[in-house]
């Protein structure tokens, strides 16, 4: 494991631009539940999972019912994203902040709603999959953050009229086209690709290894996950260093402050 930890920091440091992509895994270790893992909301309850592929189209087709269960007036799942919003960065997220304040990881590319990233103090982050902190209009595509709508009447309208909804990206749901065209440009821009505590089998996300390795195999793609992923097996990363990203990532950024220490 030093070994890859080693080999981890000597890579970021001769990188001209990293970019690091992140999953749920990385919000484990602040007691989010992540989807897939042994503990995972979708692995323990079959039934939330079957209705989260129903959301988007509730939204569309009744956006009041929709915006009843999103606040836990009907249902279970507004408790789990009052739990998401009050959660706090762990390790993991600090380190990747640290990384671009060494000016080495450019951006992160993220499928958390949870918002930890900025919370831990990254600047560059693309939330692909949404936030639980952020409303959307899915009409005119303007965001406004939760905190500042009001919600008296449902379900909360945009200026434009049309009904608002949470900026999370529900299954069937097209990524909005702003995150998504700026996540692939980073994907294809960069010379180091660190993903972090994702399964890497949820599309269009899992595209971005794909696009960075076939555009050039100079690319560098590591992985840290507690388990090996579809990118492991095919070959797509170049190594997974294989733990959990809030201890390993700290000992990759010891490394390299120590590599960039006068
Ligand atoms: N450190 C490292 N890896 C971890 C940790 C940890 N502390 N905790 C869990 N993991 C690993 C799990 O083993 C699993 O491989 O993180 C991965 C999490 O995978 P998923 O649960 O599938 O989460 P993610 O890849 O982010 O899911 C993608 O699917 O359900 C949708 O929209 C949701 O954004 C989500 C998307």
């Amino acid at each position: 494991m030093e070994d890859l930890v080693k080999r981890a920091a000597k890579d970021l440091m001769e990188s001209r631009y990293a970019i690091a992509l992140t999953g749920a895994g990385m919000s484990t270790e602040s007691g989010i539940p992540d989807f897939r893992g042994p503990k995972g909301v979708w692995t323990t309850n079959k039934e939330a999972e079957a209705k989260a592929y129903q959301r988007y189209e509730l939204f569309l087709n009744n956006p009041k019912a929709y915006w009843e269960e999103m606040l836990g007036i009907h249902g279970t799942y507004g408790t789990f994203y009052e739990q998401i919003r009050q959660a706090e960065p762990n390790p993991g997220h600090y380190a990747l902040a640290e990384l671009e304040a060494l000016g080495i990881v450019k951006c992160v590319i993220t499928q958390n709603i949870d918002g930890l990233h900025k919370k831990a103090g990254s600047k560059k982050v693309l939330e692909y999959h949404g936030s639980v902190h952020v409303v959307r209009c899915v009409s005119c595509g303007l965001r406004f953050a939760r905190e500042g709508i009001c919600l008296e009447e449902l379900p909360p309208r945009c200026r434009c009229g049309a009904a608002l909804k949470y900026d999370v990206v529900h299954f069937k749901e097209p990524i909005p086209s702003d995150v998504m065209k700026e996540s692939e440009s980073e994907a294809l821009r960069c010379d180091l690709m660190l993903i972090c505590g994702t399964s890497a089998v949820v599309y269009p996300f899992a595209n971005l290894p794909r696009m960075a390795r076939f555009r050039s195999g100079n690319v560098k793609i590591i992985e840290v996950n507690a388990d090996p992923t579809p990118l492991t097996q095919e070959g797509i990363s170049d190594y997974l260093i294989q733990g959990k990203t809030g201890e390993i990532l700290p000992r990759i950024v010891q490394v390299v402050r120590k590599g960039m220490s006068p």
